[in-house]
């Protein structure tokens, strides 16, 4: 009842983007588009820049690319910078972002205003992104995990990336000394201190990091169930301080007593060894790990799960529904499956969805779209029954 009233007063409970422009983005000069409905598909054949604006608004929303970690190729082949605006709305509200890159860096504005901290930026414009780049979240290294992580639970609590920033500054300060000394010099009485303070804010990302897992592996299991008619999808969080439930305490004595045990250790191997910068987290279909015994479907059905997941616990946590963006998602899916998701797609979130071929598209998200035709970096929409 409460929620159907709050519902009727404050209007929408999603959030959308009403303009985008890009400035020498990528292989676009110069874009400026408005969007009216919430399922906007672009179509083109390869290499028009399909990724490219998906990605843009990818940008936009986090400040950086999902692709890589170098912000410089988002420049337009021989340009300067590149400039994304975009207009929101959220709560009822209208918000001007916009990112510039250039040689120098990269700086954010809300409604013109600098923001000096990215957290405060990125949790203003929520996405959730699909692409076949995320078959590396089950495949690739521990390290693409941590990002995807931090990413995610950045977008839903700022003051979760000004802790792994303090914590990241801690574990840098750490290895610096570790390299500079030998056993005979070793201060132990500031290593004590140094480790201190990590735990303080190891514990606090451990909190976020394990509330995160569990909702999200919770909800990727019913929706594999939900799709696939079988209920054992497992993801499960491996924090480098092992632990089964969070216990402030336990995990605090776990990380003094590995410092202690390991003080040689981490001189000679010059490196902090231990805490949330050594965290990984994996999938398994029935007990087997997907990394080593998965077929190529199961990486990408268990990706889709983690994604799909995110949806709800976004909406919870936001009281608004994410952007979502569909890179090419549903050429290789089978028609089961592709129905099946469309579930999770609703009409009422808005979303941004790549293809080569509308066939791929199913009917009935066709039917209330917007549909841009992509080539070479320019767009034209396409009026219906063309
Ligand atoms: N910094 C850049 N400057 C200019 N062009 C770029 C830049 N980065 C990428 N491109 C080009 O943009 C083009 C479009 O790339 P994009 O990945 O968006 O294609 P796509 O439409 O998604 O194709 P596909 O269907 O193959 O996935 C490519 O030709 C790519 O080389
Ligand atoms: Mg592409």
């Amino acid at each position: 009842m409460v929620k159907l009233i709050c519902y009727n007063i404050c209007g929408s409970d999603i959030m959308q983007l009403n303009k985008i422009k890009l400035v020498n983005f990528r292989n676009y000069k110069n874009l400026d588009l408005s969007f009216e409905k919430n399922i906007n598909i672009f179509i083109g054949d390869n290499a028009q820049g399909k990724t490219n604006l998906l990605e843009s608004i990818y940008v936009m929303a986090i400040s950086k690319s999902h692709r890589m970690f170098i912000d410089n190729n988002l420049i337009k082949k021989d340009e300067l910078y590149t400039k994304i605006k975009g207009t929101l709305l959220s709560n009822n509200r209208t918000t001007d972002l916009e990112l510039l890159i250039n040689i120098k860096g990269k700086s954010v504005k809300i409604n013109n205003k600098i923001i000096k901290k990215t957290s405060d930026y990125i949790s203003k414009c929520t996405v959730i992104i699909f692409t076949p780049d995320d078959l590396e979240i089950v495949k690739g290294s521990p390290g693409i995990r941590r990002k995807f992580l931090n990413i995610e639970i950045g977008q839903l609590n700022n003051k979760y990336l000004n802790v792994l920033n303090d914590y990241n500054f801690l574990v840098k300060t750490k290895n610096d000394y570790l390299k500079k000394i030998t056993k005979e010099t070793l201060d132990i009485n500031y290593l004590d201190i140094l480790n201190e303070q990590l735990i303080n804010k190891a514990i606090i990302i451990y909190k976020y990091r394990n509330e995160f897992m569990e909702k999200v592996s919770e909800n990727a299991k019913k929706i594999y169930k939900d799709l696939t008619n079988e209920n054992n999808l497992l993801i499960k969080y491996n924090p480098n301080i092992e632990f089964d439930y969070f216990d402030q305490e336990q995990i605090s004595n776990s990380m003094k007593e590995k410092f202690k045990k390991n003080v040689q250790r981490e001189v000679l191997q010059g490196m902090s060894l231990y805490g949330p910068h050594r965290d990984d987290f994996k999938f398994f279909i029935k007990n087997n790990e997907i990394k080593e015994y998965g077929s190529q479907g199961q990486h990408r059905l268990a990706v889709l799960c983690l994604k799909l997941g995110e949806i709800e616990m976004f909406k919870e946590s936001k009281n608004e529904y994410p952007i979502l963006l569909l890179d090419d998602i549903f050429s290789e899916l089978d028609e089961n499956k592709k129905n099946n998701i469309i579930k999770y797609i609703k009409n009422d979130i808005q979303t941004f969805i790549t293809t080569t071929d509308l066939n791929n598209i199913n009917k009935n998200l066709l039917k209330n779209a917007d549909i841009f035709k992509i080539k070479e970096g320019n767009l034209i929409k396409k009026e219906k029954n063309n």
